[in-house]
């Protein structure tokens, strides 16, 4: 069995040991340009159209994250009839429920002011939030938004959800569809966003949809940057409609040095490490996936490309 491996910014030398540790009889390669020999398996995270066009000698392709945006992007480069598996939260959905918990937590309590007012050496009481009227709405209720929405339960928080099909989860009031989602924004004191990038989810977030939030209510990003309309977002911030932002996934990433986010002192911007992918769980789950693949047998995290995640 031979397995192609790309993945820019990291060294492969770890990855490549792990895969060859977990699948003995493997022959691995880190792929590099003008590599057309045959593979069976490719396992990638944003990768060049000329690694993938016209290779159908694939029985699959596993995405190294969550999200498969930047592979689907590749459109006709992809070759046509090989499953694109993506990773099935493989120690991302620890992470992002950290994210999404701290984040909350530090707006509902008002971490933020008091940080401020520390620097500036005043001890000044705030008016403690009411958390009943403190709704947080997770925009996607798949595996990452579902593990978040568990981390929150604990705090009683009154949870509510949006998704494309219905969902019965509980504790979380659940929305769903087009028609379901200006109910949800108007619900939703804090919005989470853990929505896949598809041509229907792309500038979800635009002014007229942040106008349905609620005065005074809390945006965090840890999709995708293409989520959210940057200027209408940093409008809302700065008239007040919306408090203010954590954002960990931009436009464009890094974000450009003069962006006015970084200057904005109601946002608070992470450099898209909301949920890292983690080596070994991944090369543990692709392993078993690959076994079962080899068994004939069905696996999850087949992405499906016409509904685009
Ligand atoms: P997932 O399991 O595929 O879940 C996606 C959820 O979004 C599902 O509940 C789905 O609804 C819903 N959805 C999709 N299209 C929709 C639409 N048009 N209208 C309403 N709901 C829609 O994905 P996941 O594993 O939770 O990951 C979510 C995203 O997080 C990834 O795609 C990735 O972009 C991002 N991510 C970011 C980081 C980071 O570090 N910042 C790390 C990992 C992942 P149904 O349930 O009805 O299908
Ligand atoms: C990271 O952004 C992922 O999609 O896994």
């Amino acid at each position: 069995m031979r397995i192609l491996f790309y993945a820019p910014a990291i060294n492969p030398e770890a990855w490549i040991a792990a895969l060859k540790q977990a699948l003995p009889q493997a022959e691995v390669r880190n792929w590099e340009e003008g590599d057309v020999a045959p593979a069976d398996y490719a396992l990638v995270w944003k990768p060049p159209r000329e690694m993938l066009a016209g290779r159908s000698d694939l029985k699959a392709i596993f995405n190294l994250g969550a999200g498969v945006d930047a592979i689907l992007q590749l459109a006709d480069g992809l070759p046509a009839h090989v499953p694109v598996i993506r990773l099935d939260d493989a120690g991302m959905g620890v992470q992002m429920a950290e994210y999404v918990t701290h984040a909350v937590l530090r707006y509902f309590r008002r971490f933020d002011q008091f940080d401020l007012q520390a620097r500036s050496g005043e001890w000044r009481f705030l008016k403690p939030r009411e958390k009943n009227e403190f709704p947080v709405g997770i925009l996607g209720l798949g595996l990452l938004g579902q593990r978040v929405a568990h981390a929150l339960a604990p705090f009683e928080f009154p949870l509510c959800g949006w998704s494309r099909t219905p969902k019965n989860l509980p504790g979380v009031e659940c929305f769903h569809g087009a028609e379901g989602l200006d109910a949800f924004l108007a619900a939703s004191q804090v919005v989470a966003c853990l929505l896949p990038l598809t041509a229907e989810t792309d500038r979800i977030l635009n002014r007229e949809r942040l106008a349905k939030m609620p005065q005074g209510s809390y945006l965090i990003n840890v999709a995708r940057g293409r989520h959210v309309v940057e200027a209408d977002l940093l409008e809302m911030v700065q008239s007040g409609h919306i408090a203010g932002a954590t954002l960990d996934v931009f436009e464009q990433e890094p974000l450009p040095a003069g962006h006015p986010f970084w200057k904005e002192p109601r946002i608070t911007v992470t450099p898209h490490i909301a949920a890292l992918t983690v080596r070994d769980e991944s090369v543990r789950q692709i392993a078993h996936k690959i076994a079962m693949l080899e068994r004939g047998e069905a696996v999850t995290g087949l992405v499906d490309r016409g509904r685009g995640y």
